[in-house]
């Protein structure tokens, strides 16, 4: 990409879309394109058709997607797939159409077998079943870099897909129901601070492995990518550490200042046991992340406490 390049970031009030927009202004990019949905709905094609034959971007990062936790997902397993298939296919169609020079495409770990090998491997993928629960969701993702591979096998494109492990960062999800584990300990530790709550009970027994990534860090990977990176394979973004959701939860509790008890209610599912990215291929094409997870989750907090943004989600 050059300075001037005219580059669409779809998605930008999201947590990915947002961090990317902040990385794209560091490094001195100044031609930024954006729509909110609201300007902009992806599942419309014909929309979509004009926006991309009107604007003709030249670099895309496809960032907009339906997300949610595992409760959002279980309950509407029909509206995560559709949305996500046809915004995807909408989006990288529309780009290949209209000569976009290159897209990348964000996916999720979650896209891997449930029972694959630890740390997972970007060639795991397609090898077993689908953990059920985000089974709609991944197979939208996995259709949106097959999509991407089958263009750059077809007509020659050199559109790339990055799959993420957990994130978290400004602009994230709080909402009690849709948020992933991170933000929602962020919230809860922090209720149960304002409230004075003599303890706060977790979901499990605090035993599976996870690891996750400040968003920062993955819009600066993204960014890296784009500018190094082409091939059919995705590329695994993550830290490559672990911790379990115990340690998490001490961690986030530390952080926001809440001293009262961590209870665990065993009653309920613990989730896959370890689910961690092998991240070597990252690694040797030369980016590593930066932000240790203490210092991210401080970052985080803060932006829960000060984003006006963070409200109207
Ligand atoms: N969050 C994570 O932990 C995580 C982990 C791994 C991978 N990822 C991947 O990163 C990508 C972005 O995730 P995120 O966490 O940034 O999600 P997010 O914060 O929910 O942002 C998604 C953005 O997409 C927009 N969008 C959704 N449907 C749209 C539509 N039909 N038309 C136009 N815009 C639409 C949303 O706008 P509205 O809010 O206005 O609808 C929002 O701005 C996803 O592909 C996700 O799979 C995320």
């Amino acid at each position: 990409m050059n300075k001037d390049s005219k580059i669409y970031v779809a998605g930008h009030r999201g947590m990915v879309g947002s961090a990317i927009v902040r990385e794209l202004t560091r490094q001195g990019y100044t031609n930024i394109i954006t729509r909110t949905h609201k300007e902009l709905d992806l599942c419309r094609q014909t929309d979509v058709e004009t926006f991309f034959a009107t604007e003709k971007p030249e670099y895309v990062f496809l960032a907009a997607a339906k997300v949610g936790g595992i409760v959002a997902n279980q309950n509407a397993l029909a509206d995560f797939m559709y949305q996500n298939m046809i915004l995807e296919m909408n989006v990288i169609h529309a780009a290949w159409q209209n000569g976009c020079k290159k897209l990348e495409f964000l996916g999720s770990s979650c896209i891997y077998p449930r029972l694959a090998p630890q740390p997972m491997k970007e060639n795991c993928l397609l090898t077993g079943e689908l953990e059920k629960t985000n089974e709609a969701y991944a197979l939208a993702k996995i259709s949106g870099l097959k999509y991407c591979e089958f263009l750059n096998r077809q007509y020659g494109t050199d559109y790339i897909s990055v799959m993420p492990t957990n994130l978290y960062g400004p602009n994230d999800n709080y909402h009690p129901e849709h948020s992933h584990v991170l933000p929602a300990l962020i919230r809860r530790f922090h209720e149960a601070k304002e409230a004075g709550a003599e303890s706060v009970t977790c979901w499990g027994d605090g035993s599976p492995l996870r690891e996750f990534l400040y968003v920062d860090d993955l819009a600066n990977l993204c960014v890296f990518l784009m500018n190094n990176y082409s091939g059919n394979e995705t590329v695994n973004a993550g830290t490559g550490k672990e911790l379990s959701i115990k340690q998490l939860t001490e961690l986030v509790a530390k952080v926001i200042g809440y001293t009262g008890r961590i209870e665990w209610d065993t009653s309920r599912p613990n989730g896959t046991p370890r689910k961690l990215l092998d991240v070597s291929k990252a690694t040797a094409l030369g980016w590593t992340y930066k932000t240790e997870l203490e210092d991210g989750i401080r970052l985080a907090y803060d932006d829960f406490l000060h984003n006006p943004m963070r409200a109207e989600r």
